[in-house]
């Protein structure tokens, strides 16, 4: 089972990158130009001393203005770059655009069905310029928010980066979603314009957008207008008060725009995740230290060079993708390779046939598609030639030791040393991560960050090694979120358990190198795929079906997603359900949240185990569905109700 607690304790083998390559990496010459000499002395002198290393890697960017301080740290509330004058998009696109890397390519996308598109650092910039004159014509100004409900497709970083440029605020919806999700933030988020597609492809079938987005927006008091691409060629209504065609606007608007000067905390963008509790939350990320954090954990992590082609496989909807698709690599003046689709499809070699195509060099992806591509068997990446890597990346579960080893030696070749990253949509940036002169452990996401101070630490805040723990940071960091939207209150409750302390929410260990092994999430929050979606969410698109009065979710692991979303419903008395209650709330749940919160386990129960006080003890069902031992059920009400589940298979 990934993640598993016996075989991390295990893992004792350490796989060191060649010298050459540590010679030759960014961080190294860095530390090499300031005398540093190994690893363990750059981690000191910067956790000593935080304002001088992001000072140093901050100046590498252009300020409109400069700042007069670092950063003011009055936990749980950071300040960085403090009176600078920032725009991130000076430092993605326009500082590019007019020096020597005009002609460089950014972004090489490829759709699904093979199309290929690319984009030089001048053509963005002619498109985000366009786009952003295109808002600024519809109203839009400095601190309004837009909402984004996009496929993988050109416009949407194009929209992203429009909106950064005049200042907007950019709440982007992962298209996977359903357009319900999007209905609920465009609404939290108050954004009186929207973006949308007709659809797209995924697995060669055309999943509409705009239709969804049309039955939505009857419900989004504040939009006034929606921007559509056309991208699937879907045919669809358009109402002419209030949608507009990407492509027309686009045609009349002019190239000439001024990027806004911001402030460095002024707000960037507004991402929704999970919580503990059915309400998503709007992490809120600003143009400086966001900036800075990125642009430094993708130079020094992922050792971006000018030649290198790098591949993110992660969706732009999610915060790996807004750092490491759109805004980094840009900053970093490096060309990305951007995938519409599955990586299986139209079969399991597809994602080698693009590092052979496009001779990607540093590919970062999810332990999940590991897996997944450990099932197909060595065959489908023997077919191609991919010695262009020579870096590799993890991110979004805890990776294995066999999927680790699997993707080192049957990807990577044995060379190429993998980087396991640990970070969140809150952290906006690696905080836990190898670097490429660090000595690697399979399965564990090796040391903090340059500058981070994380810790493991017990019920009672003290240090511990060797056990499970708290994964908590005694820091702030330069893209740390910075509220979340709407919700102050639950802002500093990530900061209310330990003082001064931000707490994670994942249990970690930590082994006598100081070498940290992620294990996964303690709260009510699952890990699918990668994908972060909270059992209370599910459980509330459950009971929204008539037929269901009550229902718990849980976490089943799962060989290859790590979890699988197993329900226990309890149904209405005299409801009954035209066909078999499987196909019907799985098909509600996709409905109400989206495919990729669809139960795979749903078993109807009498009653759910619950505490005196009426609280369902999701704990109870969590070890039955582990096939752990139940524990201590003295406090149930309900003690038959446990009998039940375990009859179940
Ligand atoms: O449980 C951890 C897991 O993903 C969670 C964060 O999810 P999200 O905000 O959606 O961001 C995912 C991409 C950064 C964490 O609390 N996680 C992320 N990276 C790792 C990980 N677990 C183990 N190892 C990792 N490298």
């Amino acid at each position: 089972m990934p993640g598993d607690l016996d075989s991390l304790l295990k893992e004792k083998r350490i796989f060191k990158p060649s010298l050459e390559f540590v010679k030759d990496s960014n961080i190294y010459k860095w530390m090499e130009k300031r005398n540093i000499k190994d690893y363990d002395e750059l981690l000191e002198l910067a956790e000593k001393d935080p304002e001088w290393f992001w000072d140093e890697l901050a100046h590498e960017l252009e300020w409109f203005e400069p700042y007069t301080k670092t950063f003011n740290w009055n936990p749980p509330h950071a300040e960085w770059f403090v009176n600078g004058k920032f725009n991130i998009v000076q430092n993605a696109i326009d500082r590019h655009a007019h020096g020597e890397q005009k002609d460089k390519t950014a972004f090489i996308w490829e759709g699904e069905s093979g199309e290929v598109r690319s984009l030089t650092y001048k053509q963005l910039q002619m498109q985000v310029n366009k786009f952003a004159n295109v808002l600024r014509d519809l109203g839009v100004k400095k601190g309004d928010t837009v909402s984004i409900y996009l496929p993988m497709i050109l416009e949407l970083p194009i929209a992203m980066l429009a909106c950064a440029k005049i200042g907007a605020i950019h709440s982007v919806v992962f298209s996977g979603f359903w357009a319900k999700a999007f209905q609920e933030r465009i609404n939290d988020a108050d954004s009186k314009v929207a973006i949308t597609a007709d659809g797209f492809t995924r697995r060669g079938k055309q999943i509409c957008l705009k239709e969804n987005v049309d039955v939505i927006l009857e419900n989004t008091p504040s939009i006034q207008k929606l921007i559509v691409v056309e991208h699937a060629k879907i045919p669809i209504e358009m109402d002419s008060n209030r949608d507009i065609w990407w492509h027309e606007a686009m045609e009349k608007a002019v190239f000439e725009c001024t990027t806004e000067e911001m402030d460095p905390e002024d707000p960037l963008f507004i991402l929704y995740t999970s919580g503990t509790t059915g309400k998503p939350k709007g992490v809120v990320h600003v143009h400086g230290g966001y900036g800075v954090g990125v642009y430094t954990t993708l130079k020094f992590v992922f050792d971006i060079k000018p030649d290198d082609i790098w591949w993110c496989a992660a969706d732009i909807g999610w915060i790996t993708g807004h750092s490491y698709i759109v805004y980094a690599p840009l900053m970093m003046g490096a060309t990305s390779v951007i995938y519409e689709g599955t990586p299986d499809y139209p079969d399991p070699g597809r994602v080698w046939s693009m590092i052979e195509k496009y001779n990607v060099s540093v590919f970062y992806t999810a332990p999940t598609t590991v897996r997944m591509f450990m099932k197909f068997g060595e065959k489908w990446p023997e077919k191609y030639d991919i010695s262009s890597l020579r870096l590799l990346g993890s991110v979004g579960e805890p990776i294995n030791p066999e999927a680790w080893i699997w993707y080192h030696e049957v990807i990577g070749k044995s060379r190429c040393p993998i980087m396991d990253t640990w970070w969140q949509t809150e952290t906006g940036m690696h905080l836990i991560t190898p670097l490429p002169i660090s000595d690697l452990k399979p399965g564990s996401a090796v040391k903090p960050f340059p500058t981070i101070v994380a810790d493991v630490i017990d019920d009672d805040g003290n240090s511990i090694k060797g056990g499970g723990g708290h994964l908590v940071i005694k820091s702030t960091w330069p893209a740390m979120f910075r509220t979340l939207y709407n919700d102050p209150n639950r802002y500093e409750a990530y900061w209310s358990s330990f003082k001064n302390t931000y707490l994670s929410g994942d249990v970690a260990r930590k082994d006598d190198d100081g070498y940290f092994w992620i294990q996964g999430r303690e709260d009510d929050v699952l890990n699918v795929a990668g994908h972060r979606i909270s059992t209370a969410e599910v459980e509330s698109a459950l009971v929204s079906h008539p037929g269901v009065a009550e229902a718990a979710v849980v976490g089943k692991p799962d060989e290859i997603k790590g979890e699988e979303i197993s329900a226990f419903v309890v149904i209405k008395e005299n409801y009954h359900f035209e066909t078999s209650y499987e196909t019907v709330l799985r098909h509600h749940v996709r409905t109400e949240i989206g495919p990729i919160a669809t139960p795979k386990y749903i078993k109807l129960v009498g009653d759910l185990p619950k505490t005196r006080s009426g609280k369902i003890m999701r704990r109870v069902i969590k070890a039955r569905v582990k096939g752990e031992t139940v524990g201590d059920t003295s406090t149930l009400a309900n003690p038959e109700a446990v009998k039940e589940i375990e009859k179940l298979d």
